[in-house]
């Protein structure tokens, strides 16, 4: 039975943890995990069942596979202090945004994986994007894979291509659900509808959109809405119209492009 380490469980550590045994991709007794503030920690063991290490050394040793889901500006750190335990038998899944295989690979002398998960993960949906270093190996690529598409879709994509694919996988919930904020409040100020009404209307719209797009494709989808002549389409061609300007301002603020 492969042995995961969790280096960090905060927000996506947690969540990885919750997911990989919810999915049933890993048991609880397979996962060791290690938190800087032991009561984060604590509370995720009793919840979960996983093991609780004693530190991150511990945990680096035991395991096969390393999570390390510290923030960026921590990696390199971590990285130094498992120096001796992260030996090229082990391989490490970096999920810190920025953090470029390239320096993994000379910070440690473990195989490594650069993985960019989303928070959709924690009801087993959603996209994982990966990157394999230079030295990850077939049944690296199979392990990896493995528990990703256990808690949602697995994409392998081009790493300097991840800034601007996590927009749509990482950013894209937060994104959606700012959406979600506009079409209900301009239902409040056209409609004279009740926020409450409002917000609940659009959130069951958007899981029933969610369910239906399981069997098809965006643009089947408004078709099948948007009859012709009818009050949809005459709304999708205000959203096509002025979609395109105003999503790719988000995108350049997003990337941090300047005007
Ligand atoms: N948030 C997202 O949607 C998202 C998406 C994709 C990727 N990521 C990446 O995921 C990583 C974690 O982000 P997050 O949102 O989960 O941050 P977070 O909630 O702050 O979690 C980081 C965790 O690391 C722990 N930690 C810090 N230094 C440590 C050390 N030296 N040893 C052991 N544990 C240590 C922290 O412990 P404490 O309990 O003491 O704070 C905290 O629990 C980041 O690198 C980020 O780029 C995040």
């Amino acid at each position: 039975m492969t042995q995961i380490g969790i280096i960090g469980t905060g927000s996506m550590g947690g969540m990885l943890v919750r997911s990989f045994v919810g999915s049933g991709a890993a048991r609880p007794d397979a996962i060791l995990a290690s938190n800087r503030t032991a009561a984060k920690l604590q509370a995720l063991a009793v919840e979960t069942g996983i093991g609780i290490g004693r530190d991150n050394r511990e945990v680096a040793g035991h395991a096969d596979v390393v999570f390390l889901c510290v923030r960026p500006s921590e990696v390199k750190d971590v990285l130094r202090e498992l120096e001796d335990k992260l030996s090229p038998e082990k391989l490490l899944v970096s999920i810190a945004a920025g953090v470029l295989l390239e320096d993994l690979q000379a910070w440690t002398e473990a195989r490594v994986v650069r993985v960019i998960p989303a928070l959709t993960s924690e009801v087993l949906k959603g996209a994982s994007l990966v990157a394999f270093g230079d030295r990850a190996t077939p049944s690296d690529r199979e392990t990896v894979l493995s528990l990703l598409n256990a808690i949602g879709r697995a994409v392998e994509v081009e790493e300097e291509d991840f800034e601007a694919l996590t927009l749509l996988t990482s950013c894209g919930p937060a994104f959606i659900a700012a959406l979600m904020e506009e079409l209900a409040g301009a239902a409040v100020r056209q409609g004279g509808v009740r926020p409450d009404l409002a917000d609940l209307l659009v959130k069951e719209t958007l899981i029933g959109t969610a369910g239906l797009l399981e069997e098809s494709d965006v643009g089947r989808l408004i078709a099948r809405v948007a009859t012709p002549g009818g009050i949809t389409e005459k709304g999708v061609a205000v959203i096509r119209e002025r979609g395109p300007g105003m999503f790719d301002e988000m995108m350049r603020a997003a990337l941090g492009e300047e005007e």
